[in-house]
């Protein structure tokens, strides 16, 4: 009977282990605070979704381009919010950086973003930081995604972050999560 119950008990205890083991989501605490800047207009899109793929499992705050008032570079309009969304960036350890293809390249609120670091955020700002990239179209040519992260590694690599790839899809954000649990 004693036997019996301490077999129960171990079995017990190994199953809540095991079951630890597997469960793969972080606190901020432990995985750094990640911040997912969505340039789609549709908070709930497809870009969105490619987020949920990669960051499953973690917290993080989407911060959506669209609700922000953001100048061209070079514009000089009452109301810019730029310095508000490069505050949130600044407070991220993780920046997951989402734009839907539009006209064959990144969507224009994230050039708009990014254009306005030019000559105002100093280079090297964001060393030590991670930087995703997530990019998805109706029907990309390689040459459109090709274009697209150029762009994006190289703004990623200029302000210092670490610029740890792309995904187009759901497999690739499935791919692109065991590089973000390295
Ligand atoms: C203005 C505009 C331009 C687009 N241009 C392209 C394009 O050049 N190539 C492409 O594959 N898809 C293009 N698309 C389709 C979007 O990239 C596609 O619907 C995407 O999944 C939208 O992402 P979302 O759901 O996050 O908004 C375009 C869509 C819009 C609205």
């Amino acid at each position: 009977m004693f036997s019996t119950l301490m077999l129960a008990m171990t079995m017990l205890m190994s199953c809540t282990l095991n079951a630890k083991e597997n469960d793969k989501s972080m606190t901020q605490e432990e995985s750094g605070k990640i911040l997912f800047i969505n340039g789609s207009p549709n908070a709930d899109g497809n870009t969105a979704a490619l987020a949920k793929v990669l960051l499953e499992g973690r917290e993080y705050e989407t911060l959506n381009l669209n609700d922000y008032r953001i100048n061209f570079y070079g514009q000089k309009l009452e109301g810019d919010q730029f310095e508000v969304v490069l505050d949130k960036m600044k407070k991220a350890d993780i920046v997951v950086m989402g734009s839907p293809v539009y006209w064959h390249n990144i969507c224009a609120s994230v050039r708009a973003f990014i254009e306005r670091f030019y000559g105002f955020v100093p280079e090297g700002t964001f060393k030590g930081k991670r930087f995703f990239f997530l990019y998805q179209g109706a029907a990309p040519t390689q040459m459109m995604i090709d274009d697209g992260e150029y762009t994006m590694k190289r703004f990623a690599m200029m302000y210092g972050f670490s610029y740890e790839g792309m995904a187009n899809g759901t497999n690739e954000a499935k791919d692109l999560k065991n590089k973000l649990e390295e």
